[in-house]
């Protein structure tokens, strides 16, 4: 049998792409192209470039014009050699005499942020890298050759049948795996139900994330703003929109639930004018004082769109979401998202699917809403020792909560929380811009964020900038 010869240069070096053309020899020609490349900034200070066996055979040259290249521009300054670790473009670039530039004085800004209580972030520190890599390696072992061809736009059915009885089980949603559709987060599900299934202005809260406003205006989608009240979204100003996105769980970012009649009424309305609900279920698995509070899918899995993403409960960088679907939506959305899965990795989709019916979902889950619980208690025992006048609420579930300020007060606070190195939102920053609601001046505190050792002084830091009672 013949075997077939492979030139070892060719695997070990690295690819360097190069345009080697002109007059003037070869050698001459590619010291201007690695000259070019490195003067545009293309090659950054401290880029290895290949080994000169491999980029001679690359370029069909001698090894030792690349030799020679190599030197000419150590020599001028371009490139630096050193024994043991290469050829690599010099930090500082240039022939002699290239002029360095003198930065401008800067004018005083905020320091950067010490202690990031943004809300939005699960606890990076928490990611439970063992048992996601356990799960890697068993879905990946186990994956029939199919797996990695190209992905089927539904999803894995490994991983919808596994969120199909997890959903059920723990959210309370009714549904089937041909109902589920994968997608990479519920960004990513606006941008496939407008306009695939809803056309037409969409009620959304008052308050709510700017992000998901910009994807829907990006999308030509008008948003009319739904009054909020302690009650959560007033559905009964629901006039003739088509459809309504909602937080019901967790009203996003005031913090309560919607009122049990609401649920109801909502699906009535959507019904009666054969309209659908977004259903966002953000962080619906992180509650801690009150009874859970189910999906409203349940009450009418026709006329309401459950949109769930491992974003909070493992990590936003996995970018692993879904929406379940009433029956006559599916293949519209199946069209909007094409021929092939060309979003969520279908390996992490198995990896997700053996890390759910393995149990370490619920069990990271558990274990998440303990920590988190923890440190929800320490803000609200903080604020009782040093601001007991400022009144925080929302806590009942999720990873932030809501200070409420005095009238006015607001945007003098987050600045400076800004000077203390404090990251931190405003209420304002979610309010809709025609949002006809009296403003109310709070800041949305997320305390998931900062590494558990970091925690103490982040809230001692927010104590220091609270207004006085
Ligand atoms: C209100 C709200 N909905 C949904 C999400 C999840 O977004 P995604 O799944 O696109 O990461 C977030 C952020 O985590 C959020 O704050």
């Amino acid at each position: 049998m013949e075997e077939s010869w492979v030139n070892p240069a060719e695997i070990l070096g690295v690819d360097l792409h190069l345009e080697v053309s002109g007059g003037g020899g070869r050698r001459a020609a590619l010291i201007h192209a690695l000259r070019e490349a490195v003067r545009s900034g293309r090659l950054t200070p401290g880029t290895r470039l290949p080994p000169y066996r491999s980029l001679a055979g690359d370029l069909g040259v001698a090894r030792n014009t690349v030799a020679d290249a190599y030197a000419e521009l150590v020599a001028e300054g371009w490139l630096t050699a050193r024994q043991g670790s290469g050829t690599r473009v010099a930090e500082r670039a240039g022939p002699p005499g290239t002029p360095t530039r003198v930065p401008k004085k800067a004018p005083p800004r905020p320091r950067a942020p010490r202690h990031d209580l943004r809300q939005g972030t699960p606890d990076a520190a928490s990611f439970p890298r063992t048992a996601w890599l356990a799960s890697y390696r068993r879905a990946v072992g186990a994956a029939a050759n199919e797996a990695f061809g190209p992905g089927d736009p539904a999803g894995r059915i490994e991983l919808r049948t596994a969120l199909a009885e997890y959903l059920a089980r723990a959210r309370g949603v009714r549904t089937h795996p041909a109902r589920i559709v994968i997608c990479s987060g519920f960004a990513h599900a606006l941008r496939l139900l407008f306009p695939a299934v809803v056309r037409g202005p969409l009620a959304v809260e008052s308050y709510g994330l700017a992000f998901h406003r910009q994807v829907l205006a990006a999308a030509a989608v008008r948003t009319v703003p739904l009054p909020l009240d302690e009650d959560g979204a007033r559905v009964g100003q629901l006039g003739k929109e088509r459809a309504v996105l909602l937080t019901p769980a967790h009203q996003f970012p005031t913090g309560g639930p919607l009122h049990a009649t609401r649920r109801t009424a909502v699906v009535d309305w959507a019904r009666a004018r054969g309209a659908v609900v977004l259903e966002d279920d953000y962080d619906g698995e992180f509650r801690y004082d009150r009874k859970p509070v189910g999906a409203v899918q349940g009450l009418g899995p026709e006329w309401v769109v459950h949109i769930g993403s491992v974003s909070k409960s493992l990590s936003p960088a996995l970018r692993l979401g879904w929406m379940v679907l009433p029956e006559h939506c599916v293949e519209d959305v199946l069209a909007a998202k094409g021929e092939r899965e060309a979003w969520a990795s279908v390996l992490d989709q198995l990896a997700l699917a053996d890390f759910i019916v393995s149990g370490s979902y619920d069990r990271h889950v558990r274990r998440m809403r303990q920590r988190y619980r923890r440190r929800r208690d320490r803000l609200v025992e903080a604020l009782a020792a040093r601001a007991p006048h400022i009144e925080v609420t929302g806590i009942a579930a999720g990873l932030h909560a809501v200070l409420r300020l005095p009238d006015g007060t607001e945007s003098s606070v987050v600045k400076a929380a800004a000077w203390q190195g404090i990251a931190l939102d405003g209420l304002a920053a979610f309010r809709h811009p025609e949002a006809t609601v009296p403003a109310r001046d709070g800041l949305v505190v997320g305390y998931a964020t900062p590494a558990e050792h970091a925690y103490g002084a982040a809230l001692e830091a927010l104590c220091g900038v609270l207004p006085p009672g």
